[in-house]
């Protein structure tokens, strides 16, 4: 037996934490059912002095054990000592470390600097059309270092080079928060980049989110590019080196002479100043900075992992298009850029036009929703101009959501033929985390529609979960709310949420209020404004089951990962979410409403509602903006009773299991105990004043009977008439799903729940339009915003072609199909028992739990089916083979074998 990825907040061995850790670790062991029976976990500080001492506890538990010792010390490493007893009286050990950051803001004696030139204010709509800046400055190193940090942050986005190079690969640092309140800062060990005697310092900044005008702060902020660095130096006697950014910092600005994240990036490779983050380099004709006064209090230490280059793929194609324009198809829609090997004479400039589709006869289509409104004016253009020779080029400050790119060299299209294919690289970015999913079986549309979710979420991790990487490039939340498990079911993303959802609480405005997208900034508080008045609402914009995922997200996160923390993180944002719900509820009516007033007062019906959002027949031809507000009033009629009940009703469930969890439960206690009544009321309101005492829904929407089956709200005596009337929605919809964003995840699991697991199925399986399949079968690389994706001219519309919502489906075929089935928080307890429907003959989904993986890999020969199943330690398992024989094993590896008749 042996301890595997001992990790501190989800993160192996992190460096500047500035947050009371957590510790997780995995055992794996070759003896089947293995247990942990108890667990000793001690942690030392860099003198050697143990400043927790834990155990031995006899549990269980090995994840989500919160460091309750000494205070912890800033710019420190810990170092952390695991050792574990099993049920067979088997012991292992681990060990690793986390370093603290600054842990207080006054550590900071580096000064935010900035060019003394005042740099113009940005327009509406469109980049800034600004160079980025170079700061640079010198120090020396007198003797032998034994530790160097660097900590570092900036008003943009930066590049940091130590004597001309890069102390890690990441790219957009700082990362896209609520600026305002919440900047994070980096930290990164130098000490391999650092050399005897002078040394430099250099950091190039760009607009990044900060300056984007698509996504700057909520706030009025200072238009310039902004620095904030320091450097530690300990040498080996002990003594200590503070270099702060201040006022010896030169300034300048270089080759990227404009650049915007959704606009694209210009990059003159004239002006390239080489060697200019290096200490040799002549800077005498750079300006001095200037300091500025930004405070240091929204200074935190970056949480979770960066955005980094995961994927690389070359052109499958060079074409000549129609319209005579030469077009490169990397095969795959995606986010990042195009990194370019170029041999151009001086002064040629290249240019790059990304788009994901191209038009009904294979030319460049442009599908970029109202240009120049929130989200618009993206032209994701980059532009190369060179120096002369051989050179490669790839952006620093802007990316793309992209398949193919249109290449003129000085306006002209260059013939394809005159191409090297082997020069252009596209460069697919997200924020780094751990593969924890795997799924492959014997048809190829499912796989392919497998990896389509795959890359969508890919393409869309990107700082912060994003809706699309075309387009908005925004942190809409109900997005998340529907796709968050599946995220969790592919990749380790719990970092990265848990950032975005201390951001939300950033965002919360004073009547408890989450915005419809977080970080909340751009166009977006001027666009929420709008919609509430619309409504005669106060504060953000919202909407239910946007808000809602102030609740949920965190929620989904504990049913995967068993993440207890989170709940405690969120716990007062979620609160002040529910209260607000609460108080609509009960404050509110709609005109002409005539529904007793003891069940009025606990339906969330008015304010403004995106309803499901993206309902396919109302959505054949891309957003129906004609009759958007009849559209979304007529879903929202149950979506928003029912997501404002689901919200309180998880709330008083989370309250409830920390009230088991904690120690201290006082708090939790009495919160289960007041709002699980008010969540029983909301559920008796929509029983009796949603529900038609005919058992009609206000909608005659597939939506409208999916939630209710789903969420066990449907009346007794009306459970036949909600399953005649959904299984009658998909006859009257030529058997194809016709969910919105809001609904489509449930939908399978709606069926099964009316037994009709075989029309779940059909759905899945269905390749005429909408549906799943029929994106793979017109090509899709990627999962699309609507399901109908080309208009009725066959053309693209105007919608994205890289959006997760809809991916939430391989949440079903990972229970169904894969059969894993969680039977508690974390996978602890689980039911493996696939269901076969006939078309599959293999399937293999593999999935890392917080114990370790789980694996099922069956076949069917004919009648013979068989199945081996990997279980990890500390899990206990139910085994259902089709048919119908049960077991009950605990952890190891299994094979097993049955007769099964399917057609
Ligand atoms: C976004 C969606 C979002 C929706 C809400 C769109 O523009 O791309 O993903 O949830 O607006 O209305």
């Amino acid at each position: 037996m042996e301890i595997t990825e001992l990790k501190t907040l989800h993160m192996t061995d992190p460096l500047g934490i500035d947050v009371t850790p957590y510790f997780s670790w995995k055992l794996r062991s070759e003896q089947p059912d293995t247990v942990q029976t108890q667990y000793q976990l001690t942690v030392t500080d860099p003198d050697g002095r143990t400043v927790l001492d834990a155990g031995p506890i006899a549990t269980d538990k090995n994840t989500y054990i919160a460091y309750a010792g000494e205070p912890l010390r800033s710019r420190s490493r810990y170092t952390i000592e695991v050792s574990v007893q099993d049920n067979h009286g088997n012991t292992a050990k681990q060990s690793g470390w986390f370093e603290t950051a600054l842990l207080a803001a006054d550590e900071w004696t580096a000064q935010w600097i900035a060019p003394k030139k005042k740099a113009k204010p940005s327009k509406k709509g469109f980049g800034n059309g600004r160079p980025a800046t170079l700061f640079r400055q010198t120090f020396s190193v007198n003797g032998e270092v034994v530790s160097a940090r660097l900590y570092a942050t900036c008003h943009g986005a930066y590049e940091v080079y130590l004597n001309g190079k890069a102390p890690d690969a990441r790219v957009f640092a700082p990362e896209h928060t609520v600026y305002e309140k919440y900047l994070c800062y980096q930290t990164y060990d130098i000490l391999p980049l650092l050399r005897a005697g002078g040394n430099a310092i250099g950091m190039v900044v760009g607009d990044g989110w900060y300056h984007c005008p698509n996504a700057k702060p909520n706030m009025k902020t200072d238009a310039q590019h902004a620095a904030l660095y320091q450097i530690e130096l300990v040498y080996r006697d002990g003594c200590r080196d503070v270099i702060g950014s201040d006022e010896t910092a030169l300034v300048s600005d270089g080759a990227v002479r404009s650049a915007d994240l959704y606009a694209g990036e210009q990059y003159d490779a004239r002006r390239e100043q080489p060697g200019w983050a290096c200490a040799d380099f002549d800077a005498s004709q750079w300006e001095h900075a200037v300091t500025k006064k930004y405070g240091y209090e929204n200074l935190k230490a970056q949480f979770g992992e960066p955005v980094m280059r995961v994927a690389e793929l070359k052109p499958v194609g060079i074409k000549r298009s129609p319209k005579g324009e030469t077009i490169l198809d990397f095969g795959q829609n995606l986010a990042g850029w195009v990194r370019v090997k170029t041999h151009l004479q001086k002064g040629q400039t290249l240019r790059m036009e990304h788009c994901e589709v191209l038009d009904k006869d294979g030319n460049y289509y442009n599908n970029i929703l109202s240009a120049g409104g929130a989200g618009g004016g993206c032209d994701q253009t980059d532009e190369f101009i060179s120096n002369g020779g051989e050179e490669t080029y790839e952006p620093h400050f802007t990316y793309h959501g992209f398949r193919f790119v249109r290449l003129t060299i000085d306006g002209k299209a260059p013939a394809p033929d005159t191409l090297n294919g082997d020069g252009f690289t596209a460069v697919a970015l997200s924020t780094q985390k751990e593969e924890v999913g795997s799924f492959v079986c014997s048809d190829d549309k499912l796989n392919r529609l497998y990896q389509n979710i795959r890359w969508s979420q890919r393409s869309n991790m990107l700082s912060i979960p994003t809706d699309c990487p075309q387009r908005e490039k925004a942190g809409w939340t109900g997005d998340m709310l529907v796709y968050a498990k599946t995220a969790l079911l592919n990749e380790d993303c719990t970092a990265l949420f848990t950032r975005w959802l201390y951001n939300m609480q950033c965002d919360q405005d004073a009547y408890g209020i989450v915005p419809m997208v977080v970080p909340e900034n751009g166009n977006y508080p001027m666009t929420g404004k709008m919609m509430q008045l619309s409504s005669g609402g106060k504060g953000k914009g919202t909407s239910s089951g946007w808000g809602d995922a102030a609740v949920i997200v965190p929620y989904s996160m504990y049913e995967i990962t068993s993440n207890t923390e989170i709940l405690k993180q969120q716990y007062y944002c979620m609160r002040r979410w529910v209260d607000h719900i609460i108080r609509q509820a009960a404050d509110n009516k709609p005109k002409d409403c005539t529904r007793p007033e003891g069940i009025e007062q606990y339906l969330w019906d008015t304010g403004y509602h995106y309803g499901e959002w993206l309902i396919p027949s109302q959505n054949k031809n891309g957003l129906d903006m004609k009759n958007l507000g009849t559209i979304m009033k007529m879903s929202a009629a149950y979506t928003a009773p029912i997501f404002g009940w689901l919200s309180v009703s998880t709330f008083a469930q989370i309250a409830a299991i920390l009230a088991q969890d904690t120690a201290d439960n006082a708090l939790y206690e009495t919160d289960a105990q007041k709002y699980r009544p008010i969540a029983d009321k909301m559920k008796d309101a929509i029983q009796k004043g949603v529900i038609g005492t005919d058992g009609s829904m206000p909608a005659d929407l597939m939506g409208a009977y999916v939630l209710p089956i789903y969420f066990d709200l449907v009346p007794e005596k009306h459970k036949q008439k909600f399953a005649d009337a959904l299984v009658q929605s998909i006859e009257k919809n030529g058997g194809c799903m016709d969910t919105g964003f809001l609904t489509a995840p449930y939908l399978l699991f709606a069926l099964d729940k009316i037994g009709r697991t075989d029309l779940a199925y059909q759905l899945l399986w269905q390749t005429k339009c909408p549906s799943w399949l029929s994106e793979v079968e017109q090509g899709a690389t990627t999962i699309w915003e609507n399901t109908f994706g080309y208009d009725a001219d066959g053309n693209p519309g105007s919608l994205s072609f890289n959006h997760y919502a809809f991916g939430a489906v391989a949440d079903w075929i990972f229970q169904r199909e894969a059969g894993i089935v969680p039977l508690a928080p974390g996978f602890t307890k689980v039911r493996i028992r696939p269901i076969p429907d006939g078309k599959l003959t293999a399937c293999k989904r593999t999935f890392q739990t917080m114990q370790g993986e789980i694996s099922v890999d069956w076949k069917r020969e004919g009648a013979d089916f068989t199945m081996d199943v990997t279980i990890p330690c500390n899990t206990a398992a139910e085994i259902i083979l089709p048919n119908g024989e049960k077991t009950e094993t605990g952890s190891g590896v299994y094979h097993y074998g049955c007769k099964v008749c399917v057609q």
